[in-house]
């Protein structure tokens, strides 16, 4: 039975007219309907958070404590909101499940973090003429935040919004994907039974044209957090002015196997780093530059692993590598492999595909200028680029527009330590592949992969504000 889902303004569930249909990402058949916002709901919505931060604001404590209570609750339910994701994403079941107990720490860090929101004393005796005077700052809410999250990682992701926007004191307006809103909706239902006041999260669905402008036209709205392509992110900065802003956004991310590296272990890795969730990772290996030295032996070793990847349905918990979100984003990944191969490249493993399904598939003979290696391709899709000399192969990973993650494979100390001091990324994982994220660490990019950082304890600094109070004790 194809069950309906309402959106979530002012702590009630509210019906529309119009309707979306959610597909069962494997079958493309529909598995769920949800009500569509107009621009009246967006509106309500914002209204509804913007009077519950002023009226009703909540101690760190309460925060804590509902924080606390969705992270419990969020295992409670793990085997229903895992086998949504793997319904309405088509991510397969055991990785779905690893994102609830992921999602589950991402609430229970910024509950602790909502106790240790402080500012500090400032001595600003220490100027003269200032005698007689005592300052500290503390940390403000922002207020209403605005948050844009995308499809990959439903639960994961909203939490990484949601979570330390509250732990702040923040009220939220929601826009959750429309291809996976249904997950945004159940957490809603957890935000509900752990007892958070009404209005401060609001979830409405709806397509970026009509619910994201509006949202990002409305300047009630006081920050704005977004995870997804870089051209609405730069879209959304455009719009949004002097607004507080946190974007992450693409990556073409780089890993290289130096000729120190330990290959059978770097081949297992990036084997199972590349392919997982089909590639609709922001940090899923694309580039992987590997040197000339070890090429042949790490290619065949790396497609080794990739055979025993289990790929298929998303519901058989031994699958690794289900379909994409959507067949035309199986199509579109195609064509760019097609253009790479008219242009010189070859598949040397994989390239097929059915459907929304696209085979785990390896390039080689690429090149800078091809689609496939500098955008990010977003699918089950890796380019083996030889290199000779780490120094130049480290410009040529530089040269890429986005900076998110990128990983190094070596024994040798010099080489790792010059690749942490020059690898232009937000973060670089050594001895291990891009696709590496524990929710506590700080997770963002540079260039074009966005700014700000998620992991609780470095969001709730971008979502509260300092403020500066002074006391003249002349008078
Ligand atoms: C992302 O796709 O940016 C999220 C990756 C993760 O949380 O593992």
């Amino acid at each position: 039975m194809v069950k309906s889902y309402q959106l979530f303004i002012n702590g009630e569930w509210v019906n529309t007219d119009d309707q979306l249909d959610v597909l069962n990402k494997y079958t493309q058949e529909t598995y769920a309907r949800v009500a569509k916002a107009s621009e009246k709901e967006v509106d309500q919505a914002v209204e509804a958070a913007q009077h519950a931060f002023k009226t009703n604001p909540m101690a760190p404590y309460q925060r804590f404590e509902i924080l606390k209570k969705v992270s419990e609750l969020l295992l409670e339910n793990k085997e229903e909101l895992a086998k949504n994701i793997t319904m309405e994403a088509g991510k397969p079941l055991k990785q779905a499940q690893t994102e609830i107990d992921r999602a589950s720490q991402t609430f229970e860090l910024a509950a602790e973090e909502a106790k240790r929101i402080h500012g500090e004393g400032v001595p600003v005796e220490a100027a003269p003429g200032s005698e007689n005077r005592m300052a500290f700052t503390i940390k403000v809410p922002v207020g209403v935040v605005g948050a844009i999250s995308p499809f990959n990682f439903p639960v994961n992701l909203v939490a990484h919004k949601i979570a330390p926007a509250i732990a702040a004191g923040n009220a939220v307006v929601l826009k959750p994907a429309s291809k996976t809103p249904i997950s945004a909706l159940k957490l809603a239902e957890l935000f509900e039974k752990a007892g958070l006041p009404k209005g401060y999260l609001n979830v409405v669905v709806g397509s970026g044209s009509t619910v994201g402008n509006q949202m990002m036209k409305d300047s009630r709205i006081n920050m704005y957090t977004f995870t997804g392509s870089a051209e609405v992110g730069l879209k959304l900065k455009q719009e949004t002015g002097l607004n507080k802003l946190i974007l992450e956004l693409g990556n073409n991310s780089p890993v290289i196997i130096d000729k120190e590296a330990d290959i059978d272990a770097a081949a297992q890795n990036a084997a199972a780093k590349s392919y997982a969730f089909a590639g609709q990772v922001c940090i899923s290996v694309q580039r992987l530059y590997v040197h000339e030295d070890i090429r042949e032996e790490f290619q065949q070793k790396f497609i080794n692993a990739i055979k025993e990847l289990h790929v298929g349905d998303p519901n058989d918990p031994e699958t690794d590598v289900g379909p994409m979100i959507s067949e035309d984003e199986a199509k579109r990944a195609e064509e760019w492999i097609e253009e790479a191969k008219k242009a010189g490249a070859n598949v040397v493993y994989g390239g097929e595909r059915e459907g929304a399904l696209l085979r785990p598939t390896i390039l080689t003979d690429v090149n800078e200028d091809m689609k496939v290696v500098c955008e990010e391709i977003f699918a089950p899709v890796v380019n083996l680029i030889p290199f000779k000399d780490i120094k130049e192969c480290i410009d040529e990973v530089n040269r890429s527009q986005y900076g998110l993650q990128g990983g190094i494979f070596t024994q040798n100390i010099d080489t790792a330590f010059y690749a942490a001091r020059n690898v232009e990324v937000g973060g670089l994982m050594i001895n291990d592949s891009s696709q590496y994220r524990v929710d506590l660490m700080p997770y963002g990019g540079v260039k074009g992969s966005g700014w700000g950082k998620e992991g609780p304890k470095y969001t709730i600094e971008d979502m509260t504000e300092e403020r500066l109070i002074v006391m003249n004790l002349n008078q």
